[in-house]
């Protein structure tokens, strides 16, 4: 069986990106090899992770005051020499434009509660856990969806309910919320969406 390409696109700590790599190891991830790592950011620790564990590496950065289009252009010319046939979006904290989505292969990206709460333009990172919390659900969870010219509006692959608990912090939410959902959800949503590409390609 030839192995679907895999390029991840990261901007921090790259939890997630650790357990795609976890889920290659133990063979979660059977029909899919990791081909790229790229980060809008230098100092991100997803980039080690991914050194640590033989992937290539690209770093493409948009500088001050330089069009989106010129930063996507790159970030475009990097996946295309990996020769990526899946996109995954696994903390990387960019809304990509309609333009530079159609010119892609499938894009799908974790999202940190139940789409559709606590989603869309200015939801990320931390920001998400502390609007749940402000807003005083009692369950959130993580989502895993496409990637289309709506952020976080792309079609739903995977979602997975968590507790809120009594005396949560953004921080301790955040840590469940990866524990329970995004680490176990996003390696399993990869493997389902490699199924749908290879079925594609053998038709
Ligand atoms: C994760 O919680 C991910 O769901 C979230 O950023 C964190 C990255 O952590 N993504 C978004 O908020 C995207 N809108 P990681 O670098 O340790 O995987």
């Amino acid at each position: 069986m030839v192995k679907t390409k895999i390029a991840v696109l990261v901007s921090g700590g790259g939890t997630n990106l650790q357990a795609l790599i976890d889920a290659k190891k133990s063979g979660k991830i059977r029909d899919g090899e990791f081909v790229l790592v790229l980060s809008d950011k230098p100092e991100a620790y997803a980039l080690t992770r991914a050194k640590e564990n033989g992937i290539p590496t690209a770093v493409v950065q948009r500088k001050k005051g330089e069009a989106r289009e010129i930063f996507e252009q790159a970030v475009l010319a990097e996946l295309r020499e990996s020769g990526a046939e899946l996109i995954v979006l696994a903390g990387f904290m960019r809304i990509l434009s309609e333009d530079f989505i159609k010119a892609c292969p499938p894009i799908i990206n974790i999202h940190p509660s139940l789409i559709p709460a606590f989603c869309g333009a200015g939801f990320y990172g931390l920001r998400v856990h502390e609007a749940a919390l402000e807003y005083g659900v009692k369950v959130t969870g993580a989502t895993v969806h496409f990637v289309n010219e709506i952020p976080d509006g792309g079609k739903i692959i995977l979602q997975k309910a968590v507790d809120v608990l009594e005396g949560d912090t953004p921080q301790t939410l955040q840590r469940r919320v990866m524990e329970e959902a995004e680490w176990k959800l996003l390696p399993e949503a990869v493997e389902k969406v490699i199924g749908i590409i290879q079925k594609e390609r053998n038709e």
